[in-house]
């Protein structure tokens, strides 16, 4: 009995603290920003380039592919490519990473301007716009 209540206790101890870390771990801005990028702002559905069976190619994952549908109206604006988001800021400008920031919180690119369709105009919050740009700044850029 006395041996029963040990595991039972043990047991719950590993329990709890898996919780715990599991806390941590959502706020960690890199994990946050892995969610709003693969869960809730589909970015790869433009930004990932997909292979032969339309399957994500993970090892290029995020860095820029084509459109693959068009507008049913002309859209004179209308962007065919997607531009590589993995690595942004990565190499030290902090300057690309404050514009990317931006744009995500404000839907204006530096130049005050949104990007051309179909990029989406996002008003993320501040603390999400960050999130994201950490998780892609962790990303390899090529
Ligand atoms: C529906 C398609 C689509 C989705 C979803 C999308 N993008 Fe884009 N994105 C584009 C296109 C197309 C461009 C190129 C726009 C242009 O050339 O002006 C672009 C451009 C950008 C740029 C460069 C903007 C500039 O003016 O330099 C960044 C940064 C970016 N996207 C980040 C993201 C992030 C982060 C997400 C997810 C939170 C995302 N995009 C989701 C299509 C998309």
């Amino acid at each position: 009995m006395l041996k029963l209540l040990a595991t039972v206790i043990t047991l719950f101890t590993v329990a709890t603290t898996s919780v715990t870390s599991v806390t941590a771990q959502n706020n960690n801005p890199i994990v946050r920003g892995q969610y709003l990028v693969e869960q809730v702002a589909m970015c790869a559905d433009c930004h990932s380039p997909r292979n032969e069976q339309g399957e994500f190619d993970r090892v290029h994952w995020l860095q820029g592919a084509p459109i693959g549908f068009k507008p049913i109206f002309p859209m004179p604006a209308w962007a065919e490519m997607a531009p590589s988001i993995a690595g942004i800021g990565n190499e030290g400008s902090t300057q690309e990473e404050e514009a990317v920031v931006k744009l995500l919180e404000t839907g204006l690119n530096s130049q005050g301007m949104p990007a051309r369709p179909p990029m989406p105009t996002y008003r993320l919050s501040h603390s999400d716009a960050v999130a994201v740009v950490a998780y892609l700044k962790s990303l390899n850029s090529n």
